[in-house]
Formats: C-alpha cells, sequence, structure tokens
C-alpha cells in the first residue's frame, strides 16, 4: 500500500488534529531516519500510522486486546497504553501491514522498552517532539534529537514518567526498562 492510500486511510478515520500530529511525526520520523541512518521510507510509514487506535474508545480497545491476547494486566489497564498494541494488530489484520520493525515500533510507541530497533526509538521520539508539540523543554529535545538520539530520549522519557508521577497515573515496567536502559547508556560513557 503506498503512502497516498495510507494517507487517505487515515484522514477518513481519525479527527482533524490526530491527522495534523500523525502527519507530524510522518515527517519528524523522516528527518530523524535520514540523519541517524534508519529505514526513512519505514520510520515515515511507522510515524504517520502509528497513533490508528488512539480515537477508538476504551471499551472498544480493551475488547480487541482481550480478544486477540494483545495486552498485560498493566496495559488493560489504560487507554493511553492500549491504544499502541492495539494500533500495531490492526494495521496488520485490516491494512495488511506486515513489516515486523514498523508493527514494533507502533506497538511501543507509548511505552517504549529496553533494546527497541532503531526505527522505533526514532518513531516514539518523532511522537514527542512532532512540530504541534508544545510541551515544557521540547525545543531543546527537539534541537538534541538531531544531534545525540539517546540523550534526546533520555530526556523525553524522564520528562514523560515525571508526568504520570505528577498525575497518579500508572507507569508501564517497559517505561522504566527504557529509562534504565538509556540510564546506563549515560553511565558507560555512550551519551
Ligand atoms: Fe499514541
Ligand atoms: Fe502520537
Amino acid at each position: 500500500m503506498n503512502m497516498a492510500k495510507v494517507r487517505k486511510i487515515l484522514k477518513n478515520n481519525t479527527g482533524k488534529d490526530l491527522y495534523q500530529h500523525s502527519l507530524g511525526v510522518e515527517k519528524t520520523a523522516f528527518s530523524l531516519a535520514l540523519k541517524h541512518g534508519a529505514d526513512s521510507k519505514k520510520a515515515s510509514k511507522a510515524g504517520l500510522l502509528h497513533d490508528y487506535a488512539k480515537n477508538f474508545s476504551f471499551e472498544e480497545l480493551r475488547s480487541i486486546a482481550l480478544e486477540n491476547d494483545l495486552a498485560d494486566e498493566v496495559a488493560l489497564q489504560e487507554p493511553a497504553l492500549l491504544h499502541a498494541p492495539v494500533g500495531a494488530w490492526l494495521l496488520e489484520t485490516e491494512l495488511g501491514i506486515t513489516d515486523k520493525e514498523i508493527l514494533e515500533a507502533v506497538r511501543m510507541h507509548t511505552t517504549g522498552a529496553a533494546g527497541m530497533s532503531l526505527l522505533a526509538k526514532i518513531v516514539y521520539l518523532a511522537d514527542f517532539i512532532e512540530p504541534g508539540r508544545t510541551h515544557a523543554g521540547v525545543k531543546k529535545i527537539r534541537k538534541t534529537a538531531f544531534s545525540d538520539l539517546e540523550k534526546a530520549l533520555l530526556c523525553a522519557v524522564g520528562f514523560t514518567l515525571g508526568r504520570l508521577l505528577d498525575r497518579k497515573k500508572i507507569i508501564h515496567p517497559n517505561s522504566v526498562f527504557f529509562y534504565n536502559s538509556l540510564v546506563s547508556k549515560t553511565r558507560s560513557g555512550d551519551i
């Protein structure tokens, strides 16, 4: 399926704001992939489609996840987490996307995970820094993302975990593992 067709499907299935956000993530993931040596076509596609299930109700997400065994106990409590694995599953079953890297990037884009592929890291970060994002510190992280991907990721994950703690929201263990893996790299002098 070509990108024009994918965009059309997405435009018809999401609201204006989410569509704009998806285009922003597509563009940012493309640029990050070029900069950091990942597959820019895959990055664009994964970026464009990462929020495919974002507009689904909690009931819909839970029901698809339970029926197809897509999520663990923690993710099942939180729609903000569930839309990622459900989205990846729908892309495979509805749109026929079979590329494992693209599906992994979509599946992991909310929690992150230790040992994620470069493509998945790029989509995670693109979601955080796309041009429509305005949260505190985003300008600095946007700049760092093109010079030091791991450092920018550490800042993005740290910010996200802090916000979840402040709001008394659930934190998925994969996010903690992701954060720790980035801190370990800092310690070993990698960033
Ligand atoms: Fe998302
Ligand atoms: Fe997103």
